[in-house]
Formats: structure tokens, C-alpha cells, sequence
């Protein structure tokens, strides 16, 4: 099975997480896409939807979804989202398309988080992947040099700005043996928006593809 073919298979297991009556958080990516291609079979199960990011929103109106911020809508029932990394204690690491910091806003708000992804996507380690952080424009050299210190190799994602007009850093060569200490100290660091580590604030639910189906795995 293609890795296409799991992405659509994960994201099709997800719906079974989405109750009559739902506020559905959607996040972002091609896994992602694939769900909001199924989102109008279950309509009548979905109250309100609130995107993270414009690339979803505008696929969502495309499917005839009337799409709210999170102010008007309140709280989030479940949010689904990708990820490019994660592992079996439910950290991810994301932000691979850029739109870590809604994405991060909106599975805080969740009461349930859902994470879907292909096998290729779960990994003993996060780090492989290169950890994208959000940064302010401004700050870039100076969060860049901070990094350094803790023995990363930041990469400034060229001609890329957020939705919310700010940088990515994709940071190589860490090795995050401790995701939530690590979320937390980038955390502290001036300038850093956003850092692509969702530990602090796991998924609940991981749901894993692969040729012999769906796995799933619960905090
Ligand atoms: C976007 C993300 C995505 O969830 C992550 O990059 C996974 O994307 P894909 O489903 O395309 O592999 O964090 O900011």
C-alpha cells in the first residue's frame, strides 16, 4: 500500500471519532486533505468547524463548510490533525507545512485530540525530522545563535512566511530524548513563537496505517 493510500486509511478510521453534535478542529497537511475529502459524508454529524491554517479553510469552503475562528466558536470538541513525527508515549512533532502555531492553539483547545498518520511517521526518537519553530522575523539570528547552544543546526526555511507573517527555523540534529522538558525550555527563549514539539499537550488518540490496517493507540 502507498503511503497516499494509508493517509486516506488513517484519515477514514478518524471519522468514527466524530460524535452527532461535534465542534471539529481540522489541522493541516496531506493527511489532513484527505479527511476533509470525507468530512461531507458525515455533515450531519458536525456542528461547527474551525481550520488551522487558510490552505484548510479554503478546502473546507471548497467542500461547502462554513468555517469558524475558534473566538466565535468557542471550545473544540476533537481535533484531528497529521503530524511528522510521533511516537507510542503520543508526542509529535509538526509544523512540516508551516502551520504549527494555530495548529498547537487549536489541539489546546481541544478535548480530544485525534492524530493520524502513516507508519512511516513513527519513530522510537523524535529529531530525525528536522524540529520547526516559528519565530518573529526580527528575532531570527539572535533565537538561531540560541539554538546553536543547545547543539541544533537551525535552517531558515527560505521564502516561507506563516499565516501569521512570521519565519520558520527547521532545526537539525536534535536528538529529543525528552520532549516535554525540550518544548519546555524552547518555550523560554524570546522570539520563538512556536515550537513544533506537541508533548506538553500530547494526542489522545494516535492512529497509526499501515499495510495491515489501522492501528490505534490511546494515553
Ligand atoms: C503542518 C503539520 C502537518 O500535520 C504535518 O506536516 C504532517 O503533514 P502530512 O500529513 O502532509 O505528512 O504539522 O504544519
Amino acid at each position: 500500500m502507498d503511503a497516499n493510500a494509508k493517509k486516506r486509511l488513517a484519515a477514514q478510521a478518524s471519522l468514527e471519532f466524530i460524535p452527532p453534535g461535534t465542534t471539529l478542529g481540522v489541522g493541516t497537511g496531506s493527511t489532513v486533505n484527505q479527511l476533509v475529502e470525507l468530512l461531507p459524508d458525515i455533515r450531519d454529524r458536525i456542528d461547527q468547524v474551525v481550520s488551522s491554517s487558510r490552505a484548510t479553510t479554503r478546502l473546507l469552503e471548497q467542500q461547502g463548510f462554513e468555517v469558524l475562528t475558534l473566538n466565535e466558536a468557542g471550545a473544540i470538541d476533537v481535533y484531528i490533525d497529521g503530524a511528522d513525527e510521533a511516537t507510542k508515549r503520543l508526542h509529535l512533532i509538526k509544523g512540516g507545512g508551516g502551520a504549527l502555531t494555530r495548529e498547537k492553539v487549536l489541539a489546546g483547545a481541544a478535548r480530544r485530540f485525534v492524530c493520524i498518520v502513516d507508519d512511516s511517521k513513527l519513530v522510537g526518537m523524535l529529531g530525525e525530522f528536522p524540529l520547526p519553530i516559528e519565530v518573529i522575523p526580527m528575532a531570527q539570528e539572535f533565537v538561531a545563535g540560541k539554538l546553536v547552544k543547545l547543539r541544533g543546526r537551525p535552517v531558515w526555511r527560505e521564502d516561507f512566511v506563516t499565516d501569521n507573517g512570521n519565519h520558520i527555523l527547521d532545526v537539525h540534529g536534535l536528538q529529543i530524548g525528552n520532549p516535554i522538558e525540550l518544548e519546555s525550555r524552547l518555550n523560554q527563549i524570546p522570539g520563538i513563537v512556536t515550537v513544533g514539539i506537541f508533548a506538553q499537550r500530547p494526542a489522545d488518540v494516535l492512529l497509526i496505517a499501515g499495510d495491515d490496517g489501522v492501528r490505534e493507540i490511546r494515553a
